[in-house]
Formats: structure tokens, sequence, C-alpha cells
């Protein structure tokens, strides 16, 4: 089967189950998709002030991300010039020079090498120190506080990148005049599963709800009604993005604007268009994925007893992929920076409980995804003549549902979520990426 064929199956909503499991595919996928495209790192809040930094991971890659002294934003592979070391082995902090725990050597905020143990005395000429700096990531952008970066020198830029996925960002992250900031500091956990089925899960399945989170239907803290996830638009992107924007059934709300504080209700009137503006009015879920793997869910949850009104929040995650079977969740919690404190204290309450590490809905989704890989690991999957084709269902919607011309938007939105629509163009793109490394 080659992957022309698959291409032309994807189109027609099929993706062959090897491509959870398939070890070869793996490694392609780390070459000419992680390398070539862009992976969200850090919020520039966590990188406020001089001398703040942060380690990352570009699946493999360590990145140190830090901002200097004059307040620019330099991110370096976390690994010494002199042995390879990890330099930085703290999640995060404030410093001006960075020593590294192997042999001592001492670089400052633009990576140059400063010092070094006894360097008198055991390098002579054969020491240049300027040639021994740390090796600077070759590209790094940020948009509405979003940082980015690329192993690709050649990346297009990030806006480019990230393309009709802005308009929707702003409305999430650019509504408040100051901006969003990250409330604790970022979970991290494994789930034993692949990366393209979490980021694909959030991108484009909103028909799992009803059943993988059927316990939040019995404790009546979602509706009865199995098409309620359904009710909204799906909008499908360039370059694999995608989000769905969930409403109630007729389009009303008992939350408008999320039940966002009304203290920030004159802010969006400033920072957003009418347009924006009427979509976050009456937007009860926002949940998507940027290709290839970062994904967020802003929706409203409660924070404690049945009384309680119910609270929105944003939560940006990326999937950083550690075998095909494995990946390491790094989970953002954004509040506007306008909000009062109870409300931030709030939005926290209510992620922690839903899609916090072990909030209920999180647990439900990773259960989930560990079992389809579990299942897709055999040897009918893997050897593809064995059974006909092997292929998934990813058909929802095909040529039938046509989409909404009167979106205000960019994007192609259809009117409604369960559609696999933006499934088809999330493989499409990864298909295409790695028939490029073909070409
Ligand atoms: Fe860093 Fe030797 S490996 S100083
Ligand atoms: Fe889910």
């Amino acid at each position: 089967q080659t992957l022309e064929e698959v291409k032309t199956k994807i189109q027609r909503g099929m993706l062959p189950q090897w491509a959870f499991t398939n070890h070869d595919i793996y490694e392609r996928e780390l070459e000419h998709i992680y390398a070539k495209t862009w992976n969200f790192i850090a919020h520039e809040s966590e990188i406020a002030n001089p001398g703040d930094y942060v380690t990352r991971w570009i699946v493999n890659d360590p990145i140190l991300l830090l901002r200097d002294k004059d307040g620019q934003m330099k991110a370096y592979l976390n690994s010494c010039a002199h042995r390879g070391m990890q330099l930085c082995s703290a999640d995060f902090g404030n410093k001006s020079t960075f020593t590294c725990p192997y042999h001592g050597w001492t670089f400052n905020q633009k990576g140059e090498l400063i010092g070094i143990v006894a360097g008198n005395k055991v390098y002579g000429h054969e020491m240049d120190k300027s040639q021994w700096g740390l090796r600077k990531i070759p590209r790094l952008e940020s948009y509405r506080g979003m940082i980015f970066a690329s192993l690709n020198p050649d990346a297009e830029s990030l806006e480019d990148f990230l393309g009709g996925m802005k308009w929707y960002f702003d409305i999430m992250l650019g509504r408040t005049t100051n901006g969003m900031e990250v409330r604790g500091v970022p979970h991290r956990w494994i789930i034993n599963t692949n990366w393209k089925i979490s980021s694909d899960n959030f991108g484009g399945d909103p028909y799992h709800t009803a059943m993988t989170h059927r316990s939040t239907v019995e404790l009546g803290i979602s509706p009865q009604d199995p098409l309620y996830a359904s009710y909204g638009h799906q909008v499908v992107l360039e370059n694999g993005h995608g989000i769905n924007l969930c409403t109630t059934k007729d389009g009303g709300t008992k939350y408008p604007y999320q039940g966002l504080p009304k203290e920030l209700w004159g802010e969006f009137e400033q920072n957003l268009t009418p347009e924006q503006r009427a979509v976050l009015y009456k937007t009860v879920v926002f949940v998507g994925s940027c290709f290839p793997n970062l994904s967020f869910v802003s929706p409203m949850h409660g924070t404690g007893g049945p009384d309680e009104p119910l609270t929105s929040f944003v939560n940006f995650r990326t999937w950083r992929p550690l075998a095909p079977d494995k990946i390491e969740v790094c989970s953002w919690l954004l509040v506007d920076k306008d909000a009062p404190e109870s409300f931030k204290e709030a939005s926290y309450k209510s992620y922690i409980g839903s899609f916090g590490p072990a909030g209920t809905l999180e647990q439900d989704d990773g259960e989930i995804w560990t079992r389809v890989v579990d299942a897709s690991k055999g040897y009918m999957i893997q050897h593809k003549d064995v059974h006909y084709d092997n292929v998934l269902n990813y058909i929802m919607g095909l040529d039938r549902v046509e989409p909404d011309e009167s979106w205000p938007g960019p994007g192609v939105a259809y009117p409604t979520c369960y559609l696999d629509a933006i499934s088809r163009a999330f493989y499409e793109q990864w298909v295409d990426m790695l028939l490029a490394s073909e070409a």
C-alpha cells in the first residue's frame, strides 16, 4: 500500500488502522512532520520577566526558552556544547547564567560560553570560546502570547502556519486588553496512546462525548440529548487545523460570553470584531487542534456543588510523542489577566475537576485512547493483506453535509459538530507531509 493510496482512502473517509502503531510511520512522522512544522512550547506569561526561563521538549529535542535582560525571547538546545549534558534540569526558574552540572561550563542568556573551569590552565590556543556556545533553535515566534518554535529554518511564518486559526485564537486569547496568563504551572502526565488519536479526538470528534463522557450525562452535568455536542459549527482550517464551536440546540444561552465576568465585557468590544463577539456570546464549548499536536478546549464546568454556577476555562495542551504508543501531555490553564482573582480561582477549579490530570473527562478520554492503541498492535492490523483494507471509519458527513456560507469567520464551516471533516483534513495533512518526504 503506497502513501498515495492511503491519501485517496483518507479523502474517502478511511484511515488504515496501522497508522496508530506502525513504528516505521512513527519515525517518519518525527522527521517529516515534527522537525518541519511549528511546535507550541510555552506561553509568554511563563517567562514574563528578564531572566525567566522554562525547559520544554519538541519530541526528543530539549529546549531552553528564556527571556534575556533586554526582554528578548531566546530558545536554545538544552544540551551542553561540551559533552552534551542536559544543561538546565529545572522546569522553570530565573537565572542570568547557566552552569553545566558535568564539567561546569557556564553560558549566558545569549548562549555564549563565558566560563570554563580551569579554562586558562587546561585549554590553550585550541579553544575559541566563541565557537562553543549553545545551539540556537532555528525559529521562535509567538502569536497572542502563544510561543512556538520550529527546528526548520525554512518554516513558513507562524502567522501563515496558523492561518484562519488566528481569528479563533483572538476570541479565546485576545479578547481582553492584557491577554492571558498561565495559572499555576503546566501539568504533565503520560498516556499510553498515539499522538494522532488524542489530537484528532480534540480536533474533530465531539461525537464521542455522549458515550465516552456518559458519566457526566448520568450525573446530570451534561444534557440527556445524544445530539447535545453536535449543535454549532465545525470549522475546517488550513494546514490540518480545525475547531468546533458548540452551542445549545437553539443557539440561546444562560451564560452569555461563557459566563465570563461582566467587568470584561467592555474589553471584548475593544478587542474583538462584532462577528467575533457574536461567536463568543453564544459558544458554549470551543474545542479543536492545531496540527500536529496542539489541542485546546474551552468549555464550562462546575466547581463543586450542584447549585454553583458553571465556570469556563481555557486549556491548551500538547501531545508530545514518546513512542508510537506513548505520549506526554503538557497542559496549560490560561485565564484572562484582567479577570478578578475570584474568577481565576473558579476557572482553575473548573479545569482541575474536568480536564486536569485527574479530571473526570480527562480520565474518560485517556482510558479510551489507551485501549484504541492496545487494539491496534496485533498481527491482523499490522499485516495489511490479512484482512481486507484494515481501514477505520471517518466517513461522517462525507459528500453530504454542506458548508454554511453565512459563517462569519475564516475556514470552511459546517452547521454541525458531528462530522468527520476536520479529521479527514487532519489526516490529509498528515499524509501530505509524509508524502512530501518521499518526493
Ligand atoms: Fe557540559 Fe562538560 S558536558 S561542561
Ligand atoms: Fe473527550
